[in-house]
């Protein structure tokens, strides 16, 4: 590393850092829910969520916080957690994945971050969202 050169994201809490730290995640959750919430096309997502998204957004917020290599206060709180696993029984098609990236695609274009980060940012959301298709999604037996 040069001097004068910048850590890539991704490396210790480099992106925590790059997003604004915890305020910066809540800031980012909060508008990701905004478009959930209030996008028509985003409908068939919402539907799968609880009528208070205030657990919601605790959740997500606090998961990013570790994810993007900042305090993991997500297990803090609520214990280990794998992604693929936690969306498994949810029924998720690829058409709830494509609605989840584009209401958070559009969260973080509102976000005051850099095009290298925002640009480094849609594409690390694609691999667990595409994980999670992956590793099969059923729906739930009530
Ligand atoms: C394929 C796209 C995705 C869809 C359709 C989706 C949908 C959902 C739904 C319906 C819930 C349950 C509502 C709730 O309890 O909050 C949920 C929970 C959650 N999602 Fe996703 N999600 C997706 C991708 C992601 C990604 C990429 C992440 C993280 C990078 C993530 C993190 C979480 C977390 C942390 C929870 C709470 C799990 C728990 O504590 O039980 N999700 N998701």
């Amino acid at each position: 590393m040069k001097i004068g050169e910048s850590l890539p994201f991704g490396f210790e809490d480099t992106s925590y850092q790059a997003a604004g730290g915890y305020q910066g995640v809540i800031n980012l959750v909060e508008c990701f829910y905004q478009y959930l919430d209030t996008l028509p096309e985003a409908k068939p997502l919402r539907e799968l969520y609880p009528k208070d998204l205030t657990r919601s957004k605790d959740k997500l917020a606090r998961f990013l916080s570790g994810w993007l290599g900042g305090p993991r206060v997500y297990q803090e709180k609520y214990g280990e957690i794998n992604i693929p696993r936690a969306h498994q029984s949810m029924g998720l098609t690829e058409q709830h994945k494509m609605l989840w990236l584009a209401c958070m695609n559009r969260a973080i274009a509102d976000q005051p971050y850099s095009t290298k980060f925002a640009t480094y940012l849609n594409a690390q959301f694609k691999i667990p969202a595409d994980r999670i298709l992956a590793a099969g999604s059923t729906a739930p037996t009530r």
